[in-house]
């Protein structure tokens, strides 16, 4: 068989970034509602779906579990759940892509139903940490009949026949190890409880009260929170609206603030304060982002964001503040190379385990542009000089993130940024090309 075909793209400097434009659906909350409507006896409505290949993937592995899942309109997809417990062995393996969130939520899910399931990925997703999710999920009844070596997909899980409520206290701030032992908590008797140290993205809790589950949060130390969901509950099934996704967001917003002259507008953005540490991070460094028109919709905020261009100074980014951004980083590397003095972020050992070593990825992006970058222990630290020389050719690594962030950092460049492959931008925000050339990027 022949290797696929790489599709390399090319960024140049660009005339001002103008006008405005709605990103894409969450991915985050897209997977959620689709896992959960699943998980709901009845007829769940979504609308904003992000129909991103990784999103599409847990729509394929829902059907296969038994659940009727079907595209009604653009971006709107109609759920007749199974109910807790109600899952069916599926014909052969459920793939999920590239898609780290689809997977281990879906594990979580299985875990509290008696079926054997196969989960598998792409390379990417092959070579990524399941064994966090499969040490709670084991001591909540489920059965690891087979797995790849250091705990790696391929593997084929048993689910609980009579799941355990457990207190779990996650050894990383990860939501979607949060959200595999709640799913799973669902079909166990009784209390399950997280409590996390730092706390992460709570979609899942929002979710799971919207589904009509009773479940608590309150703080917890300094940064954390304690979770206590009650099990078993009824859910009813829900009317979803997913807002558009901050993380997609953060490459029109970054290239607004990079080139000269732009001033863009984007709609209808999420801004839970759990995923708002660009945002806080980039207003450090000196950006002029106004959050206009902050309303509740559908259990989450939203707002418009107003982005103009703006002089930039590197900062020291705190690692509490790691889960807030945690898939911004690579973006907020592209903005620190274009400030004045060094950008030092801190605490990023979780970037290492993403849709590629990011940490390494994001280092070698910059240094292929000719940006002054290190990495010390967990830390990145670039040397921003006004603006990088660029030029570069840049590997994506099977990552959406990197290519994006490689693409926007090319606007600005003084030479061109090339990537060698574009594919993967699909995983999470399709249209990203199209969008980003509607607002003047140069994009061939
Ligand atoms: C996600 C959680 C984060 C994030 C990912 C989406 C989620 O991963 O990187 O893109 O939807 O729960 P971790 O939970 O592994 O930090």
């Amino acid at each position: 068989m022949n290797p696929p075909e790489l599709t390399p793209l090319t960024a140049r400097q660009s005339g001002p970034m103008q006008g405005r434009a709605r990103v894409p659906g969450d991915k985050s909350i897209s997977h959620r509602a689709l896992i959960l409507g699943a998980l709901t006896v009845g007829e769940t409505t979504v609308g904003g779906l992000l129909e991103g290949e990784d999103v599409l993937h847990t729509a394929s592995a829902m059907r296969s579990l038994g659940a009727q899942v079907e595209r009604t309109g653009d971006n709107t997809w109609r759920i007749h759940g199974v109910g807790v417990g109600g899952f069916v062995k599926p014909a052969g393996m459920l793939d999920f892509g590239n898609s780290g969130t689809g997977c281990r939520l879906a594990i979580g899910a299985v875990a509290g139903t008696p079926v054997t399931v196969t989960f598998d990925g792409d390379g990417s997703l092959r070579g990524r940490p399941m064994q966090r999710v499969l040490d709670p999920l084991t001591k909540m009844g489920a059965r690891v009949v087979e797995v790849g070596d250091a705990g790696r997909l391929p593997l084929t899980l048993q689910g609980a026949a009579e799941p355990i409520p457990i207190t779990y206290e996650p050894p990383v701030a990860s939501a979607q190890l949060k959200s595999a032992v709640l799913l799973a908590g669902l079909a166990a008797p009784g209390e399950t409880t997280v409590i996390e140290a730092e706390a992460t993205r709570d979609h899942t809790e929002r979710m799971l009260k919207h589904f009509g589950a009773k479940i608590s949060s309150r703080p917890f130390g300094e940064h954390g929170r304690r979770i206590v969901l009650q099990g078993q509950p009824e859910l009813e099934p829900a009317n979803v609206l997913v807002p558009a996704d901050p993380s997609s967001a953060a490459f029109p917003l970054v290239a607004a603030l990079l080139v000269p002259g732009s001033e863009l507008f984007l709609d209808a953005v999420m801004t839970n304060p759990l995923r708002t540490g660009l945002l806080t991070t980039l207003r450090e460094m000196g950006a002029s982002i106004e959050v206009l028109e902050k309303r509740d919709d559908g259990g989450e905020e939203i707002a418009h964001l107003r982005v103009r261009a703006s002089v930039l100074k590197g900062v020291e980014v705190p690692p509490e503040r790691a889960p807030s951004m945690i898939d911004e980083y690579p973006i907020l590397a592209v903005a620190a190379s274009f400030a004045d003095g060094i950008t030092r972020m801190r605490g990023l050992k979780e970037l290492r385990v993403k849709e590629s070593d990011r940490l390494a990825a994001t280092a070698e992006m910059l240094r292929a542009n000719g940006v002054v970058v290190e990495i010390e222990g967990d830390d990145l630290i670039v040397q921003g000089k006004g603006r990088p020389p660029g030029g570069g050719e840049v590997r994506t690594h099977m990552d959406h993130r990197i290519a994006m962030a490689a693409l926007i950092m090319g606007l600005g460049t003084d030479n061109p940024v090339r990537i060698d492959d574009s594919a993967f931008i699909a995983t999470s925000f399709p249209g990203f090309v199209e969008l980003m050339r509607s607002v003047g990027a140069d994009l061939t």
